[in-house]
């Protein structure tokens, strides 16, 4: 049986959190590793669960909020390059779960796939954009997925099609440990139509969103057929703040932190609105990121 200390190059303990995600709040983790290839990956989440050792997946961290006493067990993230490869053939893409979804997207515009570029704009790594389902207005990336190979909180990998998979509004079925890879079928089309695609989302997203703040993105998400963030503004909450932790006045779906802010704040904030929205709407606002 392996232990914990057979992990020890890689392994470093009490690794504050905060600067590994986009509201950069939150405490330490027990253990934090980056694992150098599949195989240690592999080998080090099936020591920890022979030993019951609790492991979590860090992605990109812009969907995250961890809490200010930080978390026991191990927190893996997937920062080596054998992780974020991405190929493309005919016209499928591949890329590995801890590639950048804006590495995808750049990455298939080039190869002159389109179809992707409708999550223009969306932050993380391919991993946590299957296992959220990410999307916007425009679709989400369930709708390319033709394979997905995980590797389970056992210790297993495996591969499932498009038709082992199911994805709805913000969540998915990919909800093992790990996603190692993942292939998308795409539709030739030509870069500059698609570039030019691009540059419109971008524009519209600047010009609603608070993109220079520190934010995770939108905090709830919609009610089906309302709109969070419309709720959260019509409950006269935008520019509300908690401490360091405030509602954007740009778009009340998101919360922004300063260098003064904690998890505490941001998490009174999320009641504070749950509350307000519920008071005023009747309408319960579940939250759109992880909280860890
Ligand atoms: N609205 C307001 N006040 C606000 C914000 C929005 O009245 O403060 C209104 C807008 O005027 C619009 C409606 O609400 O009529 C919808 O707003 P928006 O177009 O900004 O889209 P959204 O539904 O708030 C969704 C995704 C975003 C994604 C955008 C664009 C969710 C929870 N959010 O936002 O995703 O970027 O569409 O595609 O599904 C995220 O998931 O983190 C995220 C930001």
């Amino acid at each position: 049986m392996s232990s914990l200390d057979d992990f020890s190059d890689i392994l470093k303990v009490d690794e504050p959190l905060a600067d590994y995600t986009w509201l950069k709040v939150g405490g330490p983790a027990q253990y934090f590793a980056e694992p150098q290839s599949v195989e240690q990956l592999q080998n080090l989440v099936a020591c920890c669960h022979e030993q019951e050792v609790p492991v979590r997946l860090l992605g990109g961290g812009s969907n995250l909020l961890v809490r200010d006493d930080g978390v026991s067990g191990v927190v893996l993230k997937l920062s080596a390059p054998c992780f974020a490869e991405i190929s493309v053939e005919g016209t499928t893409v591949t890329a590995g779960g801890g590639a950048l979804l804006s590495n995808l997207i750049s990455e298939s515009i080039k190869a002159g796939l389109g179809g992707l570029e409708i999550l223009t704009g969306i932050p993380g790594t391919v991993g946590g954009a299957l296992h959220g389902n990410a999307g916007g207005r425009g679709g989400d990336i369930g709708q390319f997925v033709k394979s997905v190979t995980v590797l389970t909180a056992k210790g297993e990998i495996f591969t499932r099609k498009e038709d082992e998979l199911s994805f709805e509004y913000r969540k998915s079925s990919v909800n093992e440990l790990v996603v190692l890879n993942a292939e998308f079928e795409l539709a030739n089309e030509a870069s500059d139509e698609l570039t030019q695609r691009i540059r419109k989302l971008w524009i519209m997203k600047r010009s609603t969103q608070p993109l220079s703040h520190q934010s995770a993105g939108c905090i709830f998400k919609n009610p089906r057929g309302l709109s969070a963030g419309a709720l959260i503004e019509q409950a006269g909450l935008k520019g509300t703040h908690v401490g360091g932790a405030e509602i954007s006045e740009r778009h009340a779906n998101f919360i922004v932190t300063n260098e003064k802010a904690t998890t505490d704040d941001v998490l009174r904030l999320v009641e504070l609105i749950q509350a307000k929205v519920s008071d005023r709407f009747g309408v319960d606002l579940e939250p759109e990121i992880n909280i860890w």
